[in-house]
């Protein structure tokens, strides 16, 4: 059974895809749990498709997760591997999910994700930059939500919003969706955190949400992507590479392990 996590953010240009294949990749480095990963991506700009697909032109490919959506195609034909050092797999995006954001259809991804469970240890979902129907569909197959922020640019308003949206995903269709937590991306390493803005976070989403590691500002990991890698195989000692890796073996694994428990006793409690 695959651990499902969506990387979600309202706001653009935060880190969601940055963050998507640098965890993907630092699943398969350094993860025991299992070695497969398969991503998904959701957003029809398709970022992710194209640093894992090595397109320099942002083609579209001809599978995609739009021919899954719509059931032209079975899951299984659909998986694509990449071209990075590391096994990781997609579901490549299609400019064409636009016209599913039309629609009220919310549960499609989640049989997509169900079908290829058995096959991946991890399913990372890069989503668009909005709360639409391709995001809420990526919430109600997840089991679990991760949201990378530049902390200076997040208002309270914004997470007061996301915490309803993602309450509400919880109310009508997904209720064992829980909060992996936030990661601080892009942060300027001189810059300390505000606590006002931390403790605001806490308030809303907890004490534990908020990761003590902190993603900083890093030619490297922006370059990364371009160069078909990750910051793992781009340059593995790197200040980007030591923080993603420090994020995913010290804080993310960890705290996985103890949501998994939770959503254990939260499936034992329903059945
Ligand atoms: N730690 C970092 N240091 C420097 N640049 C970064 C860092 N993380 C991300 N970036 C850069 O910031 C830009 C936005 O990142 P990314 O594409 O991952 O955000 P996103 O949330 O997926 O955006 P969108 O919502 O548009 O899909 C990219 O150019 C990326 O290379
Ligand atoms: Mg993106």
């Amino acid at each position: 059974m695959s651990n499902v996590i969506a990387v979600v953010n309202p706001k653009g240009g935060v880190g969601k895809t940055t963050s998507v294949l640098n965890i993907a990749a630092g699943l398969l480095r350094y993860s025991d749990i299992t070695s497969s990963v398969l991503t998904i991506d959701m957003d029809p700009h398709g970022c992710l498709s194209s640093a894992l697909l090595g397109k320099v032109d942002g083609t579209p490919s001809s599978r995609t997760i739009f021919d899954i959506l719509r059931r032209a195609i079975t899951p299984q034909d659909g998986i694509t591997s990449t071209v990075f050092q590391e096994n990781i797999d997609i579901l490549p995006a299609s400019p064409h999910l636009e016209s599913m954001a039309k629609t009220q259809i919310y549960d499609r991804l989640k049989k997509v994700t169900a079908a290829l469970s058995s096959a991946y240890g991890w399913i990372l979902i890069d989503t668009p930059p909005n709360m639409g129907v391709l995001t809420m569909n990526a919430l109600a197959a997840a089991d679990y939500v991760l949201v990378p922020t530049p902390i200076n640019g997040l208002s309270v308003g914004t997470l007061r919003k996301l915490k309803a949206d993602l309450e509400a995903i919880k109310s009508n269709q997904n209720e064992l969706l829980q909060m992996l937590g936030i990661l601080v991306t892009m942060k300027d390493a001189r810059t300390k955190l505000d606590e006002k803005l931390v403790t605001e976070v806490e308030e809303v989403f907890g004490t534990d949400a908020l990761f003590q590691t902190h993603i900083t500002t890093n030619t490297k990991v922006e370059e990364a992507p371009g160069a078909f890698q990750s910051i793992y195989s781009y340059d593995s000692s790197c200040v980007g590479a030591t923080l993603y890796r420090d994020f995913l073996k010290k804080e993310m694994l960890s705290r996985l392990k103890t949501l998994e428990k939770r959503r254990a006793e939260l499936i034992e409690a329903r059945y």
